[in-house]
């Protein structure tokens, strides 16, 4: 991109260069990017399938551009038109309508094309010779959705300007891209008893809709999105707060086929404000292109619909970077949450690239003293107190898994010194941050739980420590100093706090803070049952809480907690119609009320890293921190008679790990298949296995249904 210039335009979002190329070509490249997100179009035709391209990222100091092979599209005369949005990088960011052109208050776009020719190459930059001008893209927003007048034919009238800016920044693409995946057909259109028509596509997803009519040029269309309709079955849309997820498009004469370039929305019902009668819908599920790896199925059906919202709550949060929700004011890659539903993530689909790229924006927008960004990018500006602990911990918790998951030892390499400053900063006491964030035990309207603060940072201190300890050993250095520091904090920590909450109890479980695990864990497993086999947990302790239980005996409490159904519990949502994960465990009440209209999302994946127990203990499939990637496996199954079989697989890097067991007539079968090697552990016994298909059947103990 050396020799390109950026070019911008006045007021423009429309670039055009024509070009002829010889009828000998063999090869032809286009190496581009834009200051907002884009879309290029040869010859009529899009290049490539990147939506919003080109991604969320630290953009003044990692500006993401992308290679695309133009071959089978050149025709000797040829037309680049590129339409640019604003994006994330001009657009509105935050709750704060007025964190606006965060990164730049200029769009442009810059490119390089390259011709081969048996003898020779040509290469065309952007400069002053392309022209600019305006398109059908009347304005879009992330949050806002998008106005597009059909109307207008894009006219290329102005010379582009060339403007000064860094290039620097700009590097090749790193991560997955975005792109489109399932289209969903209306399952319901209904008139509510506001008298509004809305379509229901029966899932609750990030993306946009499409669709097809036929109409009259200056006719509108109008559409809004949601995605909970309220207690009397109105369409409620308060809770995106300030993001208006609207589409507004003025058709032009005939049939006509339009989907936004520039936004996406989360919901699951859409509002037909104004539309002509015979227009038809289409939703298009939006996300990075992540693989699906991992699948859990069981007699339970609930529990199977829950697993259900955990792939669709990552499908909805997955789209470039991990974002807290898809639908408000937010959709920022807060780091909490991350680093909560990390491994998760990891067994549901294959993230390995994508939190290689996410990463490099959380070190390159690591302050001086190590501290890290709540949100990455960071886009809360200098104002926001950053660095809460819990959320701060992804920068090591992330890669970490990412070495688990995929043996990722090269990212484990390239983030150590990251790792290492957040370490160290951590070790600051007295800083702000979340607590045990929506949990249930704090006052009423108190969204960060009784926990105790310090106890959070101190612990989670001391559990990433230990985890840069493994990962300095991983890669060969020394790391004898921090030894002697963490063992030193792990025996200071018993005195200095106190387990009262049962999120205290389950990071000193987890994080191995006590010298008395059975006196605590059965202090935590007593607090749940007096509270009718119910949790209290907020985001700090839930992703912890079934594995403390069952590392220590109390496997039963842990499914009490999977199978309760009433409020607050996973399948309390599933019993109210969920089709993904909620930010709070009473987002909706018993009565049909709303917990709040401010911050109420109904697609907030933290919850849902509930699955990984369903992986690791249900189902038993785990990692050996010793042969990452699943190169030797842990099959460690806990059974139990309320559910009848459980079935879950993974693929692995390795291949294809499946494990699962049925409970029948007084015996439990386990069929387990591994593409590796791996110890068995059941019933006492350890047995290696090699790769292959094992079948195991045991007399079941003798367990309350
Ligand atoms: C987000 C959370 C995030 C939190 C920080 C919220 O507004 O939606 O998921 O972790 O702020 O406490």
């Amino acid at each position: 991109m050396k020799n390109a210039q950026w070019i911008t335009g006045k007021n423009c979002i429309a670039f055009q260069k024509k070009f002829d190329i010889g009828k000998d070509a063999v090869a032809a490249k286009l190496w581009i990017t834009a200051m907002g997100v884009y879309e290029a179009v040869l010859n009529g035709n899009r290049v490539g399938n990147f939506v919003l391209a080109p991604g969320f990222t630290s953009y003044n100091k990692r500006h993401l551009y992308q290679e695309y092979d133009i071959t089978p599209m050149l025709k000797e005369e040829n037309e680049l038109n590129v339409f640019v949005g604003d994006g994330w990088y001009r657009g509105q960011l935050t709750w704060d309508v007025n964190n606006r052109n965060l990164y730049g208050d200029r769009c442009a776009m810059i490119a390089k094309m390259e011709i081969t020719y048996p003898d020779r190459t040509e290469t065309i930059y952007t400069d002053e010779s392309w022209m600019c001008g305006n398109g059908p893209v009347v304005a879009s927003g992330i949050y806002d959705g998008e106005i597009y007048d059909a109307r207008i034919v894009p006219m290329f009238d102005q010379p582009a300007a060339v403007l000064n800016a860094p290039k620097q920044q700009l590097v090749p693409q790193d991560g997955e891209i975005v792109c489109e995946h399932e289209r969903i057909r209306p399952v319901k259109t209904m008139l509510t008893p506001k008298g509004e028509k809305v379509i229901d596509f029966g899932q609750n997803l990030t993306g946009y809709v499409e669709f097809k009519t036929t109409a009259k040029a200056g006719d509108r269309i109008v559409i809004s999105h949601a995605e909970v309709l309220d207690k009397d079955g109105n369409f409620y849309t308060e809770n995106l707060r300030g993001a208006k997820q609207l589409l507004q498009y003025t058709c032009r004469d005939g049939e006509q086929v339009y989907k936004p370039h520039f936004t996406f929305m989360g919901f699951r019902y859409i509002r037909l404000d104004e539309c002509p009668e015979n227009t038809e819908f289409t939703a298009i599920v939006v996300h990075s292109d992540i693989k699906r790896t991992g699948d859990f199925v069981c007699s339970n059906e609930k529990v199977n619909q829950l697993f259900h919202n955990i792939i669709w709550g990552q499908k909805g949060n997955f789209l470039d970077v991990p974002t807290d929700c898809p639908q408000r004011d937010e959709r920022l890659g807060w780091t909490g949450d991350a680093q909560v539903f990390v491994k998760t993530a990891s067994f549901n689909f294959n993230v390995n690239r994508f939190f290689e790229k996410w990463l490099a924006d959380l070190s390159a927008d690591q302050k001086e003293d190590g501290c890290v960004s709540d949100v990455v990018p960071n886009v809360l500006g200098e104002d926001h107190e950053d660095g809460s602990a819990a959320w701060g911990d992804a920068a090591v918790i992330c890669p970490w898994q990412m070495y688990l998951t995929y043996g990722n030892k090269a990212l484990l390499a390239r983030q150590f010194e990251s790792m290492k400053r957040w370490v160290e900063y951590s070790a600051k006491k007295g800083r702000t941050h979340y607590g045990d964030w929506l949990a249930l035990d704090g006052e009423k309207g108190n969204d960060r739980g009784l926990t105790d603060k310090e106890f959070i940072s101190s612990a989670f201190h001391i559990y990433s420590m230990g985890l840069l300890i493994k990962s300095g050993k991983v890669l060969g250095k020394d790391m004898s100093d921090y030894e002697k520091r963490c063992s030193a904090l792990r025996d200071q920590f018993e005195e200095e706090y106190e387990c009262k909450t049962q999120t205290e109890h389950v990071l000193a479980l987890k994080f191995h803070l006590t010298k008395n695990p059975q006196k605590l864990a059965a202090e935590l497993a007593q607090m749940i049952k007096e509270n009718g086999n119910r949790l209290k947990t907020g985001f700090v302790g839930t992703p912890y809480l079934l594995h403390a239980l069952s590392e220590n005996g109390y496997a039963d409490v842990a499914y009490s907690l999977l199978l309760q159904e009433e409020f607050p519990s996973w399948l309390y949502s599933v019993n109210m119609g969920a089709t993904t994960i909620w930010e709070h465990w009473d987002g909706i009440r018993p009565d049909g009320s709303f917990w709040s209209a401010g911050m109420n999302s109904f697609n907030h994946y933290a919850y849902g890293a509930v699955a990984d127990w369903m992986y690791e203990v249900a189902a038993g499939i785990k990692i050996d921190e010793n042969a990452p990637a699943f190169a030797h496996i842990i099959i460690e199954p806990i059974p139990d008679a309320r559910l009848g079989f459980v079935k879950a697989s993974i693929d692995t890097v390795n291949g294809k790990v499946s494990s699962g067991w049925k409970w029948e007539n007084g015996k439990i079968t386990y069929e387990i298949e591994v593409p590796t090697t791996a110890t068995v552990r059941l019933h006492g016994d350890e047995i290696q296995a090699g790769k292959g298909k094992h079948v195991f059947c045991y007399d079941a103990p003798v367990q309350a249904k």
